[in-house]
């Protein structure tokens, strides 16, 4: 039923890639939807996250490719780094990117609203210009934004968060980290292979927590062996600072100086209007929305996604839930989002990829388990483009006569795993086994075969993996 003014069959809080997909996926299925956006559609992934960051990554990527352009014969000299150019490329890839997303939503009926919206009651979302907009189901997808420490003042200057550091003109020639996650980890190594001279710090005994150690153990080598300092056990506990510089103490009893600290200790959902305002909406001691596998938020009507819910803070985490969000008001009976399952991709140099149970997580659920690794060190693709820092593990479950049964899970660090792990993705979640891999056959030389390699270890009979 398509209902008239401003009414809507959906009414979207917030146009980030929660609220986008649910928008698109929802008139695609001949709802009427509207979305309500503050800024612009696209949200932190667009405008302040992943697509920035990636394209400042690029640029750390093609400045370390050039700077080791002699290896293959190629004298370009020594290169410069004008951040600025970067900065106009990549808010023309944003604009490109943004216009896309503002026009298929147009063409797909969707309405957006420029305001920002409040949750007055089920069904009613009022607006910050006076008015107000009606659904017979209201999508929450208002994001997150960056946590901050206390008494750490986000100056944008010589305290950033990574709304500022993506907006960076020069490269600080000492930067301090804290905060050893994704963002963490992606800013360290972005800003040394810029030439910046980095400390991070990570409260935790190792960086990225519920990633596999064999990955960590290979980016922790590669980060150090660009220059990075890697402190782990570190946190961060008091500052002091002065007109030139910003000192940490930490919980060792040691300090750090830095002329640019980056706060990246993780990011808040923007549930503060839900608090306060009455809506009934349940949320958890962290602010987090509580939401049922459905997505259904405490109050009928009214689902969230994306950042506001306590799930992995991912885009396409996002994505996926925005799609329950709609099926489950279709009426469908969607299957949830499995999110131990969910793909996971770090743009650091080298790159991390993961899905699936890690090796100490099978173990810990009961698993009796079998494991092999590839290294890229063997890899030919990898040799040819001199990037052979990582390796491809594969989890598989034992079987009672020992041989490999489901992949549990595979972790890949190492170059371009990003693009790799579509394999990997489909055979955990299809719950393939090697066996059912072995006979499928991996094109030659690929970065990408080094999984298939990895599978057909697991069989008990490798080529090239024993
Ligand atoms: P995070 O929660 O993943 O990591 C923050 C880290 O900071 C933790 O390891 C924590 O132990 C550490 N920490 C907290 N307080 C500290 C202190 N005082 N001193 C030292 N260390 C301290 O959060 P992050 O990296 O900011 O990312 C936010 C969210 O965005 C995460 O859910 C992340 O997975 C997601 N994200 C994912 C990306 C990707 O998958 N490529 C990229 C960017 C973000």
């Amino acid at each position: 039923m398509v209902l008239t003014g401003s009414e809507y069959d959906v009414v979207v809080l917030g146009g980030g890639p929660g609220g986008y997909a649910a928008a698109l996926y929802g008139a695609s299925a001949g709802l009427s939807v509207a979305v309500v956006e503050r800024e612009k559609v696209g949200g932190t992934c667009l405008h302040r996250g992943c697509v920035p960051a990636k394209e400042l990554l690029e640029t750390a990527a093609l400045y370390k490719a050039v700077s080791g352009a002699k290896d293959f014969g190629i004298d370009a000299g020594p290169p410069s780094l004008d951040l600025s150019v970067s900065q106009t490329r990549k808010k023309k890839v944003i604009d490109q990117l943004w216009k896309g997303l503002s026009g298929l939503m147009k063409s797909r009926g969707i309405t957006t609203y420029q305001a920002t919206g409040t949750l007055s009651e089920p069904g009613l979302v009022s607006l910050d210009d006076g008015g107000e907009v009606r659904g017979r189901s209201v999508i929450l997808a208002m994001g997150s934004v960056p946590r901050t420490l206390g008494g750490l003042e986000v100056d944008g200057k010589k305290v950033l968060t990574s709304d500022e550091v993506l907006e960076l003109k020069e490269v600080p020639e000492r930067a301090v980290v804290i905060g050893g996650g994704a963002i963490g980890c992606e800013f360290a190594s972005l800003l040394a292979d810029m030439g910046s001279k980095v400390t991070l710090l990570e409260a935790l005994p190792q960086l990225l927590l519920g990633c596999d150690t064999d990955v960590v153990d290979v980016l922790s080598r590669s980060l150090r062996r660009k220059g990075v300092t890697v402190r782990t056990n570190a946190a961060v506990v008091g500052q002091r600072r002065d007109d030139s510089s910003v000192v940490l103490d930490l919980s060792d009893g040691e300090s750090v100086e830095a002329e640019a600290v980056v706060v990246a200790i993780g990011r808040r959902p923007l549930s503060d209007t839900l608090a306060s305002g009455g809506s009934g909406v349940k949320l958890d001691e962290r602010g987090f929305v509580v939401v049922d596998p459905n997505m259904r938020t405490s109050v009928p009507g009214v689902w969230a996604v994306g950042d506001l819910v306590a799930t992995p803070q991912l885009a396409h985490v996002g994505f996926a839930e925005a799609m329950v969000a709609i099926r489950d008001i279709l009426g469908e009976d969607p299957l949830p989002v499995d999110y131990n399952a969910v793909p996971w991709c770090i743009y650091t140099h080298p790159e991390v990829a993961f899905v699936g149970y890690t090796e100490a997580k099978a173990k810990e659920a009961g698993f009796d388990v079998i494991v092999k690794k590839d290294p890229f060190g063997g890899n030919s693709r990898a040799r040819i483009l001199g990037e052979t820092d990582g390796v491809v593990k594969v989890i598989a479950e034992k079987g009672p006569d020992g041989s490999a049964g489901r992949i549990l899970g595979v972790h890949m660090v190492g170059p371009w795993v990003t693009e790799q792990l579509g394999q990997a993705y489909l055979s955990v979640n299809w719950e393939a086994t090697p066996a059912d891999l072995a006979p499928l056959v991996q094109p030659h030389p690929t970065l990408s075969e080094a999984f298939g390699e990895t599978a057909l270890a697991l069989t008990g009979r490798g080529l090239h993996v024993g």
